[in-house]
């Protein structure tokens, strides 16, 4: 296993006694990968440190991946292809002008290249066909599809569910409530847990469980062999439909689990991650009982302070302090 040193870990494992206060529920813990501490990126880091380790040891010099304008993942990219001493190729779906991630992907370096199309399905195609006109170029370029959601990627988790297994006090195994996105990460965890006991429930933001559940599976099962060890466990994990209204779009629902977060634990989360997995956290421990569960809270803090400044109809609450008989 080759890591490229990116991230401070372990993340904290938190209690979240006031959220558990204001839900009723058993145990409360949320694990903080929002602080992985490199660049602002959240979970991806664990994906970029394995990606980069393994670029790195094959003589790498660029990294080629992809995304939509407001991908973690590609400014996360392009932050560590830098520190790691490679190029980062970008491909990238939908409009790609005036997004802070795609702005921040510029800043650390990377070259951008539009899809000049909406069809995110269309950017592992270019990304390919990218690392091979590098190649011809006589680069030696790592190809990565979106998410970096390759069996080396997902070993940035494997190694994750030792980490927090490690951290965990309770004596019960806890239920781990993740958003899922490409998969990358559930997969990892998946193959990472693997003979716990613990039990995985993914928040699929962007396919239909089915798809997505089919995708993850295959993934962690490329992931043990990898680690050489025993193939995931399908029944520790469970993906239910979190996309609600639309990739990046909370439900009221979401949107109410993540103020709840926010007021009781002062954590900030974003609209296309870790408010759907908020509120399936909170719908889950309405029937755990007396069960532990954990929130993996995965970062994304550029689109959630995007949304703090955009909040529609929004009006500071402004009271007068002036004296009496102050002009
Ligand atoms: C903040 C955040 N959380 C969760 C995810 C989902 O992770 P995965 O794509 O590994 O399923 C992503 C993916 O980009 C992300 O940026």
């Amino acid at each position: 296993m080759n890591r490229f040193a990116l991230g401070i870990l372990p993340t904290p494992l938190v209690r979240a006694d006031r959220l558990r206060a204001a839900v009723g529920c058993g145990p409360l813990w949320v694990k903080r990968d929002d602080l992985l501490g490199f660049a602002v990126a959240g979970n991806k880091v664990r994906a970029l440190e394995h990606l980069l380790g393994d670029a790195r040891a094959r003589g790498r010099d660029v990294l080629v991946t992809g995304g939509g304008p407001d991908s973690n993942f590609v400014a996360a990219a392009a932050q560590a292809a830098r520190v790691a001493g490679l190029d980062c190729e970008l491909v990238v779906w939908g409009d790609p002008h005036g997004t802070t991630n795609l702005a921040l992907a510029t800043a650390a370096g990377a070259r951008i290249h539009p899809l000049g199309s909406d069809d995110r399905g269309r950017v592992d195609g270019e990304v390919a066909r990218l690392g091979a006109e590098l190649e011809r170029e006589g680069r030696r370029p790592l190809a990565v599809p979106r998410g970096g959601a390759t069996p080396v990627g997902a070993l940035g988790f494997a190694c994750a569910a030792a980490e927090v297994v490690a951290q965990w006090t309770e004596a019960q195994a806890p239920t781990v409530v993740i958003p899922v996105g490409s998969g990358g990460s559930v997969a990892g965890l998946l193959a990472g847990l693997a003979g716990t006991g613990w039990r995985v429930l993914g928040a699929s933001v962007s396919r239909p469980p089915d798809e997505i559940t089919a995708a993850v599976l295959a993934l962690a099962g490329a992931t043990a062999a990898l680690l050489d060890s025993p193939p995931p466990c399908r029944e520790q994990l469970t993906i239910v439909d979190a996309r609600g209204p639309g990739f990046g779009v909370a439900s009221p629902a979401d949107r109410a689990a993540a103020d709840l977060v926010l007021r009781t634990e002062g954590l900030l989360l974003d609209d296309t991650y870790g408010a759907k997995a908020a509120a399936v956290a909170i719908e889950h421990v309405a029937h755990a009982g007396p069960d532990p569960t954990l929130l993996w809270s995965t970062g994304g803090l550029v689109s959630a302070l995007s949304h703090v400044s955009e909040l529609r109809g929004y009006r500071p609450e402004v009271r007068s302090h002036s004296p009496e008989g102050a002009p």
